[in-house]
């Protein structure tokens, strides 16, 4: 009898054992564990600016002006949109500037929630940073396919509809052509997105009775990231830059041959669907500004972690929310929003792709449709590699097996962890869906940023003296209305997006406490000391 309150007692110690900060720092330096320091605030500024403009800003910048049948359309609103979220991520870049300059190691957000809140709290946050970088990497690897086929099908290459599809979209679309097809109406009065599933089905060859029907370029694509992953980060960071010089040079290019074309009585009224619209799609294009907080997943790896985390996490989202203004801006001031509602309701075309050819300008469109799939690319090269480092980081602490937190003898890259998360990313992306994959991805990525701004308030209580290069100002106020505002966004996020989200969570209990709460190394080092 008496022993029981104290078993309980010990689970509630571990449970929330919270992890010293003087030992997260030692740890990194210990051989076999130890990255290679290369990166300088330049680089750690191009990490966020390839994470964050990709999908986001090429491709549901057009929902969120022009809404669907879920959700109202912000109009030339969209402009406001940008502003809104931005403040909202400007609280959560302030905490992760906070904690990237207190604790400079991989880990990102898993890591600080260690140090703050323990070992749960710590699991709960690195299980759920898997759906920001993992299923984010999933989203945007889907979204690259779709932009890559369409820049294939410009030059001419045109890939079997079968090999560019998941089967349950395609399935799914079969299933509603077909009704259509069978009430009498013509298959080409069908969407191209019908018309594309019903063709996949038919064309797919079979194997074993079953229709194959893949997205190979969304696997390939990953694959050939993982690859240039496991060489090296500084290689990595050296093709990331070039990537991201070309996307800003055609985002530029955008601004600078649009704003030519630019009607301002496209932008009255300003806001049809009034405030309601603006919100509806702020919640659509918080997805554009995920990945500045990827830049505090390669921490351990900076020269001077110190001054140059909160430069490259703030100036990354600085720089990122003007380029979206102005292209928001141009790009409601060139397509009216009627024109927007009608073309995006029945092509699925990219929007700013779209606004060069409402203009006439079908060469330019060429090239905004390269930019795009570059952007896709290296805003995947950042995501996979932030995954890579939190699963480096969870295996360190025994969370994970101890594989993941091997680094390769010659490239000194974690290369198990980044092979295993480009293996699993690539083949799921393969088989699903857009849409749920960007819902997902948002509210994991909003729970993070709830986490964080909490985790700043906690350290400032338990670490006062700790120096810190960069303080959040007006503290506890900023991080408190950082818990508002991303709380505020989880909740305009569909109810089917919360379950999957609290199912993902449990799954995440039962693989902790089957594995995770035996084997890890704070626990071992408690019982032994
Ligand atoms: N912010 C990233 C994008 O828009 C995830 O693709």
């Amino acid at each position: 009898m008496s022993s029981h309150p104290s078993e309980k007692q010990k689970l509630s110690q571990q449970l929330f054992k919270i992890k010293d900060l003087g030992a997260i720092l030692a740890e990194s330096h210990e051989p076999g564990h130890r990255l290679k320091k290369a990166l300088g605030a330049f680089d750690l500024i191009l990490i966020g600016i390839g994470a964050i403009i990709g999908a986001g800003i090429f491709a549901t910048v057009g929902t969120a002006a022009a809404g669907d049948a879920l959700r109202l359309g912000a109009g030339p609103g969209i402009i406001l949109s940008f502003g809104l979220t931005a403040v909202v991520c400007g609280f959560a870049a302030l905490c992760y500037a906070e904690l990237a300059s207190l604790i400079p190691i991989s880990g990102s957000a898993y890591t600080y929630s260690y140090a703050s809140f323990g070992e749960l709290v710590a699991w709960i946050i690195g299980w759920d940073l898997i759906i920001e970088y993992g299923v984010g990497t999933i989203a945007v690897a889907i979204s690259w396919s779709g932009y890559f086929r369409s820049l294939l099908e410009g030059l001419g290459i045109v890939l079997p509809v079968w090999s560019t599809i998941d089967f349950r979209s395609a399935f799914q679309g079969f299933e509603k052509a077909s009704a259509s097809l069978a009430q009498g109406v013509p298959f080409d009065h069908l969407n191209a997105g019908l018309q594309n599933a019903w063709a996949a089905v038919h064309q797919a060859p079979h194997l074993f009775g079953m229709p194959v029907i893949f997205n190979l370029p969304a696997f390939l694509i990953v694959i050939f990231l993982t690859a240039i992953l496991v060489i090296g980060i500084k290689e990595s960071t050296r093709f990331t830059a070039v990537m991201v010089g070309l996307k800003i040079l055609v985002l530029g290019f955008f601004i600078i041959v649009g704003s030519f074309y630019v009607k301002p009585e496209h932008w009255v009224p300003f806001a049809p669907n009034g405030f309601a619209g603006i919100k509806a799609g702020a919640a659509i294009v918080f997805f554009a500004y995920i990945g500045f907080d990827a830049v505090s997943t390669v921490a351990e790896e900076a020269k001077n972690p110190k001054r140059d985390m909160p430069i490259g996490i703030i100036g990354s989202l600085i720089i990122c929310t003007v380029i979206y203004m102005v292209v928001a801006a141009i790009f409601t001031g060139i397509v009216p929003y009627d024109v927007l509602r009608t073309s995006l309701a029945h092509q699925k075309a990219e929007p700013l792709v779209l606004a060069m050819q409402y203009i006439h300008l079908n060469w330019a469109s060429g090239i905004v449709a390269f930019g795009s799939v570059i952007a896709h690319t290296a805003v995947l090269l950042v995501l996979l590699m932030g995954q890579s480092r939190i699963f480096f980081s969870m295996a360190r602490d025994g969370l994970l097996p101890p594989v993941f937190a091997s680094v390769h003898p010659r490239f000194k890259t974690p290369h198990v962890a980044t092979i295993m998360t480009g293996l699993v990313a690539a083949s799921v992306a393969a088989f699903t869906n857009i849409d749920e994959m960007v819902d997902l991805t948002n509210i994991g990525t909003l729970f993070a940023f709830v986490l964080v701004c909490f985790g700043v308030i906690i350290l400032r209580v338990k670490e006062p003296l700790k120096h810190r290069t960069f303080k959040v100002p007006f503290s506890p106020v900023i991080p408190l209305l950082g818990v508002a505002s991303c709380f505020f966004l989880m909740t305009g996020l569909p109810a089917v997006t919360w379950i999957r989200f609290v199912v993902w969570l449990l799954i995440g209990f039962v693989v902790y406490f089957s594995y995770g709460i035996k084997h890890s190394l704070l626990h071992k080092t408690h019982h032994t000391a």
